[in-house]
């Protein structure tokens, strides 16, 4: 009997699918300080929530899943039904891992405590953002973040497992549905992005080692909310504009994020007249992407501290936010804080 080594195929015929998210996880194992192989249950968790989700917006203009549920949220926006499936499904997908004791979801007033005190971790999730978008088959996304609880397992969850700064998240990341679906996480290590390859029902790791941009030529912001500017904010969208920069707003953080992430660029949800602490949510929309920025050598600050810093007092506490390239994150905190000394003068 001949028994040969194995050879990959050098002949080109069959292209290399790479490497899965699961075997990925499974490699990036050992690289993380508590590595007893939940973190990477859980990741895989979200990642299986994910594909279900993914199928359900992609069929959402056939079923009658599209349009208002009905009901408005703890932020007193209107929820979509797929902002509530996307929820079910997170919430069912975490419940019966094991590996989480509780969970803060956007579209719950309250902790969800699991009722599972051997969990270790605590999850924070804006299932479905920018929900919006929807009805007119534009990109959405969901965020989550990961933090290791405070209290010893097998004690009842308490406020300070919940209420822990962005640079305590262990992992954090977003899916897109977008022209592709793509996972994007960083347990502290980096930054990798897998893109979901339908018809294997497997995500691929298509963006290793994500570099952001120092600097851009992009910025997105709400335009429609400049009357309600603070000057600094004003004046450094006034820059871009003098320098010929592009405006790309698509009104669905992840998305808006990720290009910028990308390509290099700043995204910007200021504090308004209307919403004098922003809009958008410190415990499951901006940390995670503030850890995954940061990873990424990219900047985020709420224009006075990095957002990482942020101690949370409430559930479902809202911050300003300037996320993306550090050069263009940096030089629009310096005019917003000039412009604040001089209005104190
Ligand atoms: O989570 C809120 C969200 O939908 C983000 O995805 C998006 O960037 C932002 O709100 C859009 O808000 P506005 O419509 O005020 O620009």
């Amino acid at each position: 009997m001949k028994i040969l080594p194995y050879q990959p195929d050098s002949s080109g015929l069959a292209y290399s699918v790479g490497t899965t998210l699961d075997r990925f996880i499974k490699l990036k194992q050992s690289d993380f300080p508590f590595a007893s192989g939940e973190l990477s249950q859980l990741l895989r968790d979200i990642a299986l929530a994910s594909k279900i989700v993914n199928r359900e917006t992609n069929r959402a203009g056939l079923s009658n899943i599209g349009g208002a549920f009905g009901q408005v949220n703890v932020q007193g926006e209107e929820q979509q039904k797929l902002d509530v499936i996307a929820n079910i499904r997170f919430m069912r997908a975490l419940s019966k891992g094991g590996e989480v004791c509780a969970i803060v979801s956007e579209e719950e007033d309250s902790v969800i405590d699991l009722q599972n005190s051997s969990g270790k971790y605590v999850v924070a999730i804006d299932p479905l953002d920018g929900s919006s978008n929807i009805d007119v088959n534009i990109s959405i996304g969901t965020i989550f973040s990961i933090y290791r609880r405070i209290t010893p397992t097998g004690s009842p969850i308490q406020e300070i497992d919940i209420m822990q700064k962005g640079s305590e998240q262990v992992a954090a990341g977003y899916v897109l549905y977008g022209s592709s679906t793509m996972l994007v996480y960083t347990t502290g290590c980096g930054v990798n992005g897998f893109t979901y390859e339908q018809s294997l029902g497997e995500f691929f790791l298509s963006h290793p080692d994500i570099q952001a941009p120092k600097t851009g030529e992009i910025y997105s912001v709400n335009e429609g909310s400049q009357n309600d500017w603070e000057t600094g904010i004003d004046k450094y969208i006034s820059l871009c504009k003098e320098r010929r920069y592009s405006a790309r707003y698509i009104g669905s953080l992840v998305a808006d994020f990720h290009r910028n992430l990308l390509k290099g660029g700043i995204y910007l949800y200021p504090a308004t007249k209307k919403n004098p602490s922003g809009k958008l949510r410190l415990l499951y929309e901006a940390n995670a992407l503030a850890l995954i920025a940061e990873q990424a050598g990219a900047m985020a600050t709420d224009g006075n501290q990095r957002i990482l810093d942020i101690q949370p007092t409430s559930l479902h506490q809202r911050t300003p936010l300037l996320i993306g390239s550090s050069d263009m994150v940096q030089e629009a905190e310096a005019m917003l804080k000039i412009e604040d000394v001089k209005s104190l003068i």
